[in-house]
């Protein structure tokens, strides 16, 4: 009988695609997927670790399967991800219900695992975080059909350890994929219709920084083939934003106009503590030379309020930074804290109420910075990548600008993978309505 699995996904998009390699591992040793949770032979929870409530989420999910291995004894259940390498075999004891603990890098032998479980129905752990990995999963033929867009793996790991992240203990050591092997995947992905890629990393900006080439030289090698439409990375660090990677902007034809640059926070003294290695000076110099050089740049951020020590005047800074930058998007977050981090011993804790207080207010300057910019571009041609159906039903389609937002608008015939003209007739919150000019 064909074994069905089904994965639940938590997390970023190093989570997302990691889920799909193991998808691909198991099609590919004639498993088939499912989404329906109650059909599984297999279930697999892929979860985050970088904020507690991303944890207890997880840790709730895990708790709902105690019921469906009651029903079907024989069901293989397994937590996969960043909490699966926090918490280890820990989690086997919790819930004793559970079969695998897998750690993010460990993940390439799934096929091996699920088949040494049905062999002596013994648990297993896979916490290794030396583990060598490899971006050749899409090797299942038919995969990726009808994907406009993937996902490209360059890195895994990172070593910046700012004091608040718990990535460096759950994903280990920085570790640069060759990029021959990364070339190959660009084509392989082309070849099967993609037509936009994006590099995914901790923090891509560091790619190979011992080797050659180095991003900005591996940025321009990809730009070279032929078929690549759109190219994306993410996620940079503006400590290892260099002159050259930031002139790849004005220069190569398929990179797209939008980057990622999480500030975290705009006190040079949180960034200290924070162990960013940048000031706030020298990040809005980043800017200013970014936007001289593609003065048409998206440039979206993250931000923490609440990191310890954080004074009024702290996070009045980071709010004047926003206010100065004017970011097109902002992912705001309340400090959490995490096991085995450097900030848990720092002194001047933030209560709760507070940090929601500061949430609150941040996030209602960035709303109308976010509108404006977006109203900004009312009227104008934009190039997009028809994704598929919008969220308004069938004569509704979505796609992305070049400089990575949203656009709804109407088409009755299934456009998805073309890249289309629309002319933008409204500004909204959270995307942009269009209209088709041309096909
Ligand atoms: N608390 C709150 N936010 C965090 N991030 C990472 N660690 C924490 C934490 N402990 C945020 C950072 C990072 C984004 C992915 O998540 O802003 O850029
Ligand atoms: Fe975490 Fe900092 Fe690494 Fe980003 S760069 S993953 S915030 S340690």
């Amino acid at each position: 009988m064909t074994q069905l699995f089904h994965i639940k996904t938590f997390g970023c998009q190093m989570n997302k695609h990691d889920s799909d390699s193991i998808s691909k591992i198991l099609l590919d040793k004639g498993y088939k997927q499912t989404a329906r949770i109650d059909d599984a032979h297999i279930i697999l929870i892929n979860t985050c670790t970088v904020r507690e409530k991303a944890e207890e989420k997880a840790l709730t999910l895990i708790g709902r399967l105690a019921p469906l291995k009651r029903k079907k004894p024989d069901m293989i259940t397994g937590i996969i991800g960043c909490v699966a390498q926090e918490k280890g075999v820990n989690l086997l004891k919790r819930f004793p219900y559970l079969d695998l603990v897998i750690g993010p890098r460990n993940i390439y032998h799934m096929d091996e695992f699920l088949s040494k479980i049905k062999e002596v129905r013994e648990k297993i752990s896979s916490l290794d975080l030396a583990c060598e990995f490899t971006t050749s999963f899409s090797k299942y033929n038919g995969y990726l059909k009808g994907r406009a867009t993937s996902f490209l793996r360059i890195m895994e790991g990172c070593d910046n350890f700012c004091a608040y992240c718990i990535v460096p203990y759950v994903r280990g050591r920085e570790t640069s994929l060759p990029a021959k092997e990364i070339i190959d995947e660009a084509k392989y992905l082309i070849s099967q219709g993609v037509k936009e890629i994006t590099l995914i990393g901790q923090n891509v900006n560091s790619y190979n920084a011992k080797n050659k080439p180095t991003f900005p030289g591996l940025l321009k090698e990809l730009d070279n083939i032929v078929g690549l439409k759109r190219l994306r990375f993410t996620t940079s660090h503006p400590k290892d934003l260099s002159d050259e990677l930031i002139g790849s902007f004005g220069e190569l034809k398929t990179l797209c106009p939008h980057i990622h640059l999480p500030v975290q926070s705009g006190s040079d003294n949180i960034l200290k503590l924070m162990n960013r290695g940048y000031t706030r000076d020298k990040y809005i110099g980043l800017i200013e030379y970014l936007r001289k050089t593609r003065p048409d740049l998206t440039i979206t951020s993250d931000i923490i309020v609440g990191f310890p020590g954080e004074m009024k005047k702290d996070f009045e800074d980071s709010l004047r930074l926003i206010e100065e930058i004017e970011f097109d998007n902002l992912f705001s977050f309340k400090y959490s804290e995490r096991p085995g981090t450097k900030a848990l011993q720092l002194p001047g804790k933030i209560g709760k109420k507070e940090k929601q207080r500061r949430l609150s207010i941040l996030q209602e300057r960035q709303r109308g910075i976010t509108l404006s910019k977006n109203r900004l571009l009312e009227g104008t041609i934009q190039e997009i990548l028809v994704e598929g159906p919008g969220k308004r039903g069938d004569d509704q389609l979505t796609g992305r600008t070049l400089g990575n937002k949203v656009v709804n608008f109407s088409a009755r015939t299934n456009l998805k993978g073309q890249l289309l003209r629309v002319k933008i007739l409204k500004g909204l919150q959270n995307s942009l309505l269009g209209e088709l000019i041309d096909r």
